[in-house]
């Protein structure tokens, strides 16, 4: 193979050396960073130097691409790719308090079929600040205490796009995009339809309940679910430089952006989500 896994050290991600993104991969590249990404949940590529229509078509290689239903933040070239960006004069920036994604999140939960994967590509980014956090949601649930293991079989939770935290990170929706995202249904504790190991299921980006428990009895469980996930030691902090290109699981996952940077530092992402399946 052409390209080499370095692990990350933490609970989950592996940089990947020696692979120009911008040439069609073989497919025996594909299966192999597959089975990188099932491994590790989340590969790190640096130094990549991408066209929209280079970046989409390596995304593709993971699954069919899921248009953000924020058009207005569509990639004006490729509306697969979607824009993330404080950068008013791009005609892309963000007008929220606080920058989009700054809350803990597994992508498009939802939607009745989630982001299998998802990519994040940096174009531009502060000196300092600006961070994302991801947590191993595999290691999160194989280590809650018993107790509370023994309580997830069964349960199901509802995901809302405008639930949730992080309001003050959300765009308010237009009626077409509202019906485009009702909302969705899944289980808690999900079994991971490629490694077969179980992960929890739940963010405090977008779960708004948990089905037939009442709202005090809801919020207090996935409070303990939230503080064991989100621990130091389930996570990985990506210190981005522009052309690191980040790939991962978000069925194993959820992951948040973090400030420390302010309005003059420019920071743009390009993003999609691949994939969809709610086993
Ligand atoms: C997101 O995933 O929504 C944003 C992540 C980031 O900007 O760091």
């Amino acid at each position: 193979m052409t390209f080499t896994v370095e692990p990350s050290g933490a609970a989950l991600g592996a940089l990947i050396h020696g692979l120009d993104l911008a040439r069609p991969l073989a497919d025996e590249e594909v299966v192999a960073l597959r089975q990188a990404l099932l491994r590790h949940v989340l590969l790190v590529f640096p130094e990549q130097r991408l066209t929209a229509a280079q970046l989409a078509g390596f995304c593709r290689r993971f699954g069919p691409i899921t248009r953000h239903i924020l058009d207005q933040y569509h990639h004006p070239e490729e509306p697969d790719l979607c824009i993330i960006s404080n950068v008013a004069e791009s005609g892309m920036g963000r007008t929220t308090a606080r920058m989009a994604g700054s809350y803990w999140h597994s992508d498009l939960s939802y939607l009745a079929d989630p982001a299998d994967f998802s990519m994040l590509y940096a174009i531009e980014v502060p000196e300092s600040g600006g961070d994302t956090i991801f947590a191993n949601l595999y290691q999160a649930y194989e280590t809650l205490p018993e107790d509370l293991r023994a309580r997830l079989p069964g349960l199901s939770a509802a995901h809302d796009i405008m639930a949730g935290s992080g309001a003050d990170a959300k765009v308010t929706l237009s009626a077409a995009q509202r019906a485009q995202a009702p909302g969705a249904v899944h289980p808690i504790l999900r079994r991971h339809p490629e490694t077969g190991r179980d992960a929890l299921f739940v963010n405090p980006g977008f779960t708004r309940r948990i089905e037939g428990m009442d709202a005090v009895a809801s919020a207090a469980l996935l409070g303990q679910l939230y503080d064991h996930a989100t621990e130091a030691r389930f996570t990985y902090r990506h210190k981005w430089r522009a052309g690191d290109l980040t790939l991962f699981d978000g069925r194993a996952s959820m992951h948040t952006a973090t400030g420390g940077y302010t309005g003059t530092q420019r920071r743009t992402l390009w993003r999609a989500f691949m994939g969809g399946s709610t086993e």
